[in-house]
């Protein structure tokens, strides 16, 4: 973030402010500043899909993992990054970061999107349900 306000700062005393307001974002963007992801999905919904197909193995209180890692915060985090977890190699090493497009893909079919994973659920075959429960993961910060 250094470097961006530095380069904000240099670019003050050329442009106007609509310009350095774009130019801020654009920099910001390039810094890796991540925007939350907007889910489409109905989170009340969601909230029921996850009673029914998640809360078995996972609950969604901060730091509080049963067979499976907490997923409070899940949106925006690394894959196999809480410390005190036991993941699988495979979730390890699978280089993902948790964001609607790879949480649906994980949850439509966990073994093809994660092979040698151990999360023991077969996937969630309707896209809307997904799409649903998506939408209420993102709501857990
Ligand atoms: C039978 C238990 C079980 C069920 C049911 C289950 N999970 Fe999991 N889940 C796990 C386990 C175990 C892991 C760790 C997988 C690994 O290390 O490969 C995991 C991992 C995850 C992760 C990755 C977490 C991280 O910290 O990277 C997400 C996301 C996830 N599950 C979401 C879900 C969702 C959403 C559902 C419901 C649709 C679900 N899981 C159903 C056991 C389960």
């Amino acid at each position: 973030m250094d470097l961006v306000l530095k380069a904000m700062s240099l670019m003050k005393r050329r442009t106007t402010a609509p310009v350095r307001l774009l130019y801020g974002l654009c920099l910001m963007t390039l810094a890796g500043v991540t925007v939350p992801a907007h889910a489409a999905g109905d989170s009340h919904r969601g909230e029921d899909v996850f009673a029914q197909e998640c809360a078995e193995c996972h609950s969604v209180r901060e730091g509080k993992n049963k067979k499976g890692p907490s997923l409070f915060a899940i949106v925006g985090r690394k894959a196999a990054s809480i410390g005190d977890v036991v993941y699988s190699d495979a979730l390890r090493q699978s280089g993902l970061t948790w964001n609607v497009a790879s949480l649906d893909s994980y949850i439509a079919a966990p073994r093809k999107a994660v092979p040698n994973g151990k999360m023991k659920y077969d996937g969630l075959g309707d896209a809307k349900a997904r799409e649903d429960l998506v939408a209420y993961l993102a709501t857990l910060h």
